[in-house]
């Protein structure tokens, strides 16, 4: 609580982060704990109570029936986010225009008239699914439509920040609009047993204000993810109270809407060339599912003091830090050079088994020699300069074959299953200096000459 306007946060010292909220007098459907009555004694269940498996709703759409985790389960609450212009609207109706077949499917917009869905469901050639559509902010009207016995299986809410509520008087959009709309749609979800789709954009200015608020309300957080001007659309899962987190969807933009992709490691390489400098494969795992991508490099003389240093797809942070360790343990320099890291395809990769590819890239950069083309690579690096396993490394090493891919370079000491040994010729790295080797045999010059002042 504060009394006056606050330029600065107190707890955490960031500026311009303490966002103004006026605390209603009692919350809303309740009355405040405290009051006069006493309270009555809860029911307690046993743990195995499980003969009943969660009823869930596939929608044949099965890269998104993958990320929930099954399909989506009754009464629960899913929160979509992602960039405005994304998709998340056009991605929604393709949803609800495959389960309206078989449910009752109702499409709430506050963004766009009903006349634009309709529009949009002629383009995706679904106009002759019932689905309901409606145009309409005010909770209150809203909840009163959907709370009824005959009322819909499956509710979009297209956005949370254009939903208000007349008795708070501040502005659609804001904290306590977003969360105590929220709050109202997910407990009639949960009475009715409707599962709600709530779709949050993310701004780069208004995070705070965005769908962040709502990842602890809703039972399952999906960010759509991709770069502008790529075509790639990936749906990650970050939340999920029923399944598994970090799995991803891939999908491809058509003007059909969002097209299934099926096998994302063929068209992540697909425009891959032969033997050029500066790339390399990685054999990541996205969830579940291993998915091989491509990192470029760039290091290039820089007229600067302080050269650039631009990363897109990957952690900058951990970029520095990989940087610093080539330098320092393998004696390779970029101090003088512009350093730039791109992940192929629109893809964010998260995992620290990036390490090793991302350090040969860079190496592959450096010294001008191309690693070969179907050699792909993983391991995480340790600040002394060791090359770490990690997880899941027959996975990654099975896709790679399916893929064509003769060779991998992999941490040392890992046991590797015999039938994967035989598809791939493995070469070893102990430390992140082993892999340098690896180009200073291709190369004339000894490595540490190049690059750098
Ligand atoms: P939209 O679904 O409106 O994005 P959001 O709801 O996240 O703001 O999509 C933005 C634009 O992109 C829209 O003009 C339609 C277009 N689009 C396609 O042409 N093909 C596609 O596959 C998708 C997903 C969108
Ligand atoms: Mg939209």
């Amino acid at each position: 609580m504060h009394p006056r306007w606050m330029g600065r946060c107190d707890a955490c010292g960031a500026w311009n982060s303490v966002i103004e909220e006026i605390a209603s007098a009692a919350p809303l459907g309740g009355r405040a704990y405290g009051g006069s009555g006493r309270g009555r004694a809860i029911d307690m269940s046993t743990l195995d109570n499980v003969n009943e498996p969660m009823p869930r709703r596939k929608t044949g759409i099965e890269e998104f029936d993958r990320v929930t985790g099954g399909g989506l389960v009754r009464g629960s609450a899913v929160l979509i986010g992602g960039d405005p212009g994304i998709g998340k609207s056009t991605f929604l109706l393709q949803v609800t225009a495959r389960l309206g077949v078989g449910i009752r499917c109702a499409y709430i917009t506050g963004e766009e008239a009903v006349g634009q869905i309709q529009m949009r469901a002629r383009r995706l050639g679904v106009e002759n699914v019932p689905v309901d559509v409606a145009a309409a902010t005010n909770l209150a009207d809203i909840l009163a439509t959907l709370d009824a016995p005959d009322g819909p299986d499956l509710v979009v809410i297209d956005s949370i920040q254009t939903i208000y509520i007349d008795a708070l008087n501040s502005a659609p959009g804001t904290v306590a609009q977003v969360r105590a709309s929220a709050q109202e749609l997910i407990r009639l979800a949960k009475k009715r047993g409707f599962v709600l789709l709530i779709v949050g954009h993310v701004t780069k200015e208004g995070t705070i204000a965005g769908p962040r608020v709502l990842e602890h309300m809703v039972d399952t957080v999906l960010y759509f993810e991709g770069e502008r001007g790529h075509q790639f659309r990936i749906l990650r899962a970050v939340k999920n109270r029923f399944g598994a987190t970090d799995e991803i969807g891939v999908f491809e933009m058509t003007d059909q809407g969002l097209s299934e992709v099926e096998n994302p490691s063929a068209l992540f390489l697909a425009d891959r060339r032969s033997e050029v400098a500066g790339s390399a494969v990685f054999a990541g795992m996205e969830g579940t599912r291993p998915v091989l991508v491509e990192i470029q490099a760039l290091v290039a003389a820089s007229p600067l003091a302080t050269p650039r240093r631009a990363v897109v797809g990957w952690d900058s942070g951990r970029l520095a830090m990989v940087l610093a360790v080539l330098e320092a343990r393998c004696g390779l320099s970029f101090s003088g050079g512009e350093v730039y890291l791109n992940v192929a395809g629109g893809l964010r990769i998260g995992e620290p088994a990036a390490d090793l590819a991302v350090s040969a890239a860079l190496t592959s950069s450096l010294t001008g020699v191309p690693l070969p083309t179907d050699m792909v690579v993983f391991g995480e690096i340790s600040l002394s300069g060791e090359v770490r396993s990690v997880g899941q490394s027959d996975a990654r090493l099975k896709e790679a074959a399916k893929l064509g891919f003769r060779s991998a370079l992999v941490p040392a000491g890992r046991k590797i299953a015999k039938k994967t040994r035989s598809e791939l010729e493995l070469k070893e790295a102990a430390e992140l200096r082993d892999m340098v080797e690896f180009f200073e045999r291709g190369s004339d010059m000894p490595i540490r000459m190049l690059g750098g002042s």
